[in-house]
This record gives C-alpha cells, structure tokens and sequence, in this order.
C-alpha cells in the first residue's frame, strides 16, 4: 500500500517490518538497524548477496557519535556542510551496530537524509534506519513511490510515498583510509563540493573490484532492454533498422518517434538532468524497443555521477 501516514510507517517499522520510505536522493528499503531479523528480512526482499552492507540512516548529526567510534575532521567538516543532504560518511562502527549491516566490516556506512518526511520519521524512532536502494539488486534505483511499488510491492506492507526525489542519484560516499578522504561512490553531491570543503582532492577509489563497496558492482542500475553507449549522431544512423529509444542529455532527434527519446536536460542542467535519469531509465525499458542508446555528459558537476551509472548500466562495460 502507498500512502503519507508517517504515524503508520513508525508503527509498522516498530514492529519490525520492512517498508518503502523516502528520501531525496531515491527510496529506500527500510527496517531497524539494530535488529538482525529485520536486516535480514531487507536483503531477502532486495535478493542483495551479504557480502553487501547497508546505509545506516539517522536524523541528525548529533546521533552519528550514538553509531560510530571517531569522526576525523575532516568527515566532520563534510558533515557540517552537507549533512542532512545526499553524503553518506564510512566511519568506524560502534559494537551496537550488528555486523550483518556492515557485511562483517568495522565501518559503517552513515547518511542523514534532508527529506522531510524521512526526517519526521527518524524523528519518531528510537532505532536507526538501515536502507539500501528499495529497487530489486541489480536494478535502477526508485526515485517514486510508483517506482517502488512496481517491483517491491508485494513484498513490503507500505510505501510512505514522499513525491519524486529531488536529488534522483544515490548519495556521495566517502570514506577515510588511512585518513585520506577517498571517494568510493560518486552520487548527489559532486565532487568538486566536496574537494571544496576539504580543501583537497579526494583520492578516488577503484570501484567495481573494491572490496570497500562491493556494491559497486558494474552490473549495478541496468534497465533490462539492452543501453549502448556512445555519440548519438553515429549511433542514430548505424542503429537505423532497429527499434531504438533515445537517451541524451539535451537534443532529440527527429528521426526518431518523441515517445521514444528522453532528454534528460534540454537546457543543459545537470541537477534536472540527475532528477531524471532513472525515470528516463524505467520510461525507456518499457518501450517497444531493442536497445536504448545513450551519449555521455560532460565529465563535471554532477555529470560524472551520471556518466558512472551510465557505464553501469551499459551493456558494453
Ligand atoms: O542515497 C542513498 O545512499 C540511498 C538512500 C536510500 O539512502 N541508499 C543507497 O543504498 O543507495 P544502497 O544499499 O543501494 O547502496 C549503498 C552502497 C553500496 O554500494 C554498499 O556496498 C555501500 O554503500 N556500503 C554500505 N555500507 C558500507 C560499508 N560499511 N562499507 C563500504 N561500503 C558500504
Ligand atoms: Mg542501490
């Protein structure tokens, strides 16, 4: 069921179920941290393999100090400046934090995120959230209630149903080896925020092998019907015997039918263009078409975190 009983999903949460909530970067799938049969429960719906940890959601910065053993400064630097917001912090775990969570690692994923509604709700309970993704491992994370409901419907009691994310990407997450800053997943805040604060590069860590995130898994956000990568203007006529669906950043192309092309931003702006991504995803998988056929962004601002979903999603990696 959908509906915006904050009152109802706190209820349900304390009872231990598992439920859709919202948040500004996409929904996740919910249920108390501290409790391993609920944790276990959301990697069962998600059909996510253990060896793949999950965000732990709080309301405020304060509580961060209740999960986690020290925060180097320069986390709480990034912490000051963007959170509650779309950054998720990998700090060392307090023992009251299951190791089920964290997949067996000493570091917990932490994330307080600026959605209202989800703010409200943590306000309510005296556990923490655990959520990754409330998409269907492997697939395209849920930036509506709608989103939600299609795959994971049956399977949870409630979606609390917060609007469309305004944000539309994952969060940032960022750790602190060796007390570097190190990025692991690029997401709703860009890089070059966050070098801002910091007043450093951050040093980037290799994805899809990186036993740090292994949910970085390249195979991460496919639609199913096949996305080909590469610039429009030769896909187009090489691809003109085929049914193809159209994914670009601005243009469309006359050539090809309008329900068919998704043009993440005809002004050029990246933050409408994160917004729409993976709408744009789901719109496109369920057409009448064999393969989808994207161009990349240009490699700054929040097109980077897009080019990297983009890759993820393509079939030639
Ligand atoms: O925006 C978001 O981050 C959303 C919303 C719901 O908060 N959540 C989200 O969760 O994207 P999920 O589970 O789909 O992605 C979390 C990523 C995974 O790649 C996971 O491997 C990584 O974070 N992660 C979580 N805990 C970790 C840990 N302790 N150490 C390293 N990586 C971790
Ligand atoms: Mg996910």
């Amino acid at each position: 069921m959908i509906g915006n009983d904050i009152a109802h999903a706190a209820a349900l949460l304390q009872q231990g179920e598992v439920i859709g909530i919202p948040t500004e970067t996409v929904y996740g799938l919910a249920g108390n941290a501290l409790d391993e049969a609920t944790v276990a429960k959301i990697f069962s719906i998600k059909q996510r393999p253990f060896f793949d940890p999950l965000i732990v959601h709080v309301a405020n910065v304060n509580q961060l100090e209740n999960w986690v053993k020290n925060i180097p400064k320069s986390a709480r630097q990034l912490a000051e400046k963007f959170m509650p917001g779309a950054l998720t912090l990998l700090l060392e775990k307090k023992s009251a934090i299951p190791d089920l969570v964290t997949a067996g690692s000493k570091l917990v994923a932490m994330r307080i995120p600026a959605h209202p509604m989800a703010q409200a709700l943590l306000d309510m309970l005296p556990f923490p959230l655990a959520a990754p993704s409330a998409n269907p491992f492997g697939y395209i994370s849920p930036t509506s209630a709608a989103h939600v409901a299609h795959q994971l419907g049956d399977s949870i009691p409630y979606i609390l149903d917060g609007g469309l994310c305004a944000i539309g990407l994952e969060s940032t997450i960022v750790g602190f080896p060796e007390g570097k800053a190190t990025i692991f997943r690029k997401g709703g805040i860009a890089v070059e925020a966050i070098e801002e604060v910091i007043g450093e590069a951050l040093v980037q860590s290799h994805s899809s092998s990186n036993p740090q995130a292994p949910g970085m898994l390249k195979s991460h956000y496919a639609p199913r019907i096949p996305l080909i990568l590469g610039k429009l203007e030769e896909l187009v006529p090489q691809y003109h015997n085929k049914r193809v669906g159209i994914l670009s950043f601005q243009e469309k192309f006359a050539e090809i039918p309008s329900e068919r092309q998704f043009a993440l931003s005809s002004s050029g702006d990246y933050t409408e263009a994160a917004r729409n991504l993976f709408s744009a995803m789901r719109y496109l998988d369920r057409q009448p078409i064999d393969f989808i056929i994207a161009e990349l962004l240009p490699e700054k601002d929040l097109g980077r975190a897009i080019n990297d979903r983009l890759r993820r999603a393509s079939v030639i990696k």
